[in-house]
C-alpha cells in the first residue's frame, strides 16, 4: 500500500473516499462536521436515523453525499470521547483500512490522523496510522492456489491534516511507520511459512537476500562444522535430531562509525519444535512452526533499520535449527558443554530454545556490544502469565529494561517486566552438570531467563519472551509481526536520545 500526507480542509477533497470519525453517541469529529455543513446537513441526518452510533471499530460507507466533491464517505466509530486513547485510535485506523480494502475504493483520504489524541503528536498519529492500516490489510496467501484478495484492494491511503505546518511531522511518522510495517510484513511472512519450506537453510537464504538488497548489510552464515569448532555443544545438541543442517546466521548492519559498539539482537530460530525426544502432545503442534518468530522479529527489525538507514551499528544473530526426535537426537539426561564451557544437563529436550540461545549469546560477546537483546518464543509459561497482550521482559540492566518498556508503550507493542532475582537461580541446580536446562513447574519464564543470564553476565542484556504475542490462534491463526514495532521504536529512541 502506498501512503502519503497532505494538508487541506475535508469539504474540498475530491476522489474516491473520505474517511472521518465519529464518537459515541453520534458526536461528529471536526472533519465530519465540516462535511455535514458542506452537505447541508446530509451527514448529520443519516446519523440521526441511527445507522451508526459511533461505537469503536464500527464503520458505515456513504455514497454520493450532496455538495461534496468525493464519491464516498467512510464514517468510522471512535467510541466514547473520554475513552479515546492510543488503543481506540489504532482500532479506528485498522477498522477504516479493512472497510476500505473491501469497499472497492482503491484510494482514500483519511482525517483520522487529524483527530486530537491526548499526549500524542502528529508524528505518532501518522506512524501508528500507517502501521495499523498496513497490518489490517496484510494477507498471507503464498501457499494457496485460490488467492482471496479483494477485487479492488486499497492501494493508496493519504493522511490528511488540517494544519499545513504539521505536514513535515506527519511525513516523518509516515516514513518510520512504513519501515515498521514492512518489517512486520517480513516477520509475518517468515512466521507463516510452514516448517517444510521455512527451514534453517531457507532462513539463511532470506538473510542473504536482505544482504543483497541493502548496501550497508553484510551477512555471514556459519555451518555446523564452524559451530563445532567454536564449541557450540548446546546449539548442536538441539540440531542432532534433525536432518536439516543448523545454521548460525550473523548479519552486520553498519550505519555508524566502525568503532561504535553495536547493538546485538539475537532471535530464536527453531523452524519447527516438536519437543524432540520429550515429544509435545499432538494438539496444535502445527503452531510450533512459529517457533522461529524471534528470528523473524529481529530480521524484520533489521530490515526496518536498513530501510531507514539508521545511524547505528547493529548485529543480528539467528541460531536456526529444527527440534525433532530421531535415533541420534539428544535424550533427557544427556550432558552437553556450551560454548562458554559451562555444562548443561538436558532434562527436557523441549526446553531447546535456551540451548540454542545460550551459545548465540556467548558468540555475541565477540562484537563487544553496547547491549544485547534476545527475542524468543521461549516458554508456554509466559502465555499463561501475560496472555497475548505483553511480551515478558527480563534482564540484568535496569536502564535497558526501562527503555524497552517505554518503547513498548510508545509503539503499542508492549512488554511487562518479570523479576530475575537470584533466588530463582536455585531451581536450575543439577546433580550432574553446572546447570539443568529446566527449572521445574514454577516460574517457568523466569527460570528460562535465569538460564540465559548465566551466559550474559558481562553484558548489558535483556530478554523478550514473545511466546504469547508472536502469533494469533484460532480463526485468525497467523504471525503478528511483533515485536518489530517495539524493537524498532527502541532503536529510534536510542538514536534520538544521544
Ligand atoms: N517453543 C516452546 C515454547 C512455547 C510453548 C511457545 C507454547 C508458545 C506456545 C519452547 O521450546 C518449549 O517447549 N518450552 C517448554 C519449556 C519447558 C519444557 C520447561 C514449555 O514452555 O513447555
Ligand atoms: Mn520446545
Ligand atoms: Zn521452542
Amino acid at each position: 500500500m502506498h501512503f502519503s500526507v497532505k494538508s487541506g480542509s475535508p469539504e474540498k477533497q475530491r476522489g474516491a473516499c473520505l474517511v472521518v470519525g465519529m464518537h459515541e453517541p453520534r458526536h461528529l469529529s471536526d472533519a465530519a462536521k465540516a462535511l455535514d455543513t458542506a452537505s447541508d446537513g446530509a451527514l448529520g441526518a443519516i446519523v440521526r436515523r441511527g445507522d451508526h452510533g459511533g461505537q469503536a471499530g464500527e464503520t458505515l460507507m456513504l455514497h454520493n453525499l450532496p455538495g461534496l466533491a468525493c464519491e464516498r464517505v467512510l464514517l468510522v466509530g471512535l467510541g466514547k470521547k473520554g475513552e479515546f486513547h492510543d488503543a481506540a485510535y489504532r482500532k479506528a485506523c485498522a477498522a477504516a483500512a479493512s472497510a476500505l480494502d473491501k469497499s472497492g475504493a482503491t484510494e482514500a483520504v483519511s482525517y483520522l490522523a487529524d483527530l486530537p489524541l491526548k499526549g500524542r503528536d502528529t508524528y505518532w498519529k501518522a506512524s501508528q496510522a500507517v502501521v495499523a492500516s498496513a497490518s489490517a490489510c496484510y494477507r498471507f496467501d503464498e501457499t494457496k492456489n485460490k488467492k482471496e484478495p479483494p477485487k479492488r484492494p486499497l492501494k493508496k491511503l493519504t493522511l490528511a491534516l488540517t494544519e499545513r505546518a504539521e505536514v513535515p511531522e506527519g511525513e516523518r511518522g509516515l516514513r518510520d511507520g512504513q519501515a515498521i510495517a514492512n518489517g512486520m510484513a517480513l516477520a509475518q511472512r517468515l512466521g507463516n511459512l510452514p516448517g517444510n519450506i521455512c527451514t534453517p537453510t531457507f532462513l539463511a537464504e532470506q538473510a542473504r537476500e536482505l544482504g543483497k538488497a541493502h548496501r550497508k548489510l553484510k551477512v555471514d552464515v556459519l555451518e555446523e562444522k564452524d559451530m563445532e569448532k567454536l564449541g557450540m555443544g548446546a546449539l548442536l545438541s538441539v540440531a542432532r535430531g534433525s536432518r536439516q543442517p543448523a545454521k548460525l546466521i550473523v548479519m552486520h548492519y553498519k550505519g555508524a562509525a566502525r568503532d561504535e559498539p553495536p547493538v546485538v539482537l539475537v532471535g530464536k530460530g527453531v523452524t519447527f519444535d516438536s519437543g524432540g525426544i520429550s515429544l509435545k502432545p499432538g494438539a496444535a503442534m502445527d503452531e510450533m512452526k512459529f517457533d522461529m518468530c524471534g528470528a523473524a522479529g529481529v530480521m524484520g527489525t533489521l530490515q526496518a533499520c536498513c530501510e531507514l538507514e539508521l545511524p547505528l551499528n547493529l548485529v543480528v544473530i539467528v541460531p536456526a535449527t529444527e527440534n525433532l526426535p530421531d535415533g541420534l537426537a539428544t535424550k533427557p539426561g544427556d550432558v552437553v558443554t556450551s560454548m562458554s564451557g559451562q555444562t548443561i544437563e538436558i532434562l527436557n529436550t523441549d526446553a531447546e530454545g535456551r540451548l540454542i540461545l545460550c551459545d548465540a549469546l556467548s558468540y555475541a560477546a565477540r562484537f563487544e556490544p553496547s547491549l544485547i537483546i534476545d527475542v524468543a518464543t521461549l516458554t508456554g509459561a509466559c502465555v499463561v502469565a501475560l496472555g497475548k497482550h505483553a511480551s515478558g521482559l527480563l534482564g540484568n540492566h535496569e536502564p535497558l529494561i526501562h527503555a524497552l518498556l517505554k518503547a513498548g508503550q510508545a509503539s503499542g507493542d508492549r512488554a511487562w517486566q518479570l523479576p530475575l532475582w537470584e533466588e530463582y537461580q536455585e531451581q536450575l541446580k543439577s546433580n550432574f552438570a553446572d546447570m539443568a536446562n529446566i527449572g521445574g513447574p514454577q516460574a517457568g519464564t523466569i527460570t528460562a531467563a535465569c538460564f540465559l543470564s548465566r551466559f550474559t553476565r558481562d553484558q548489558h542484556w535483556a530478554h523478550l519472551d514473545i511466546a504469547g504475542v508472536a502469533w494469533k490462534q484460532g480463526e485468525q491463526k497467523g504471525a503478528t509481526g511483533r515485536p518489530v514495532p517495539l524493537l524498532t521504536r527502541f532503536l529510534l529512541d536510542r538514536i534520538e536520545s544521544r
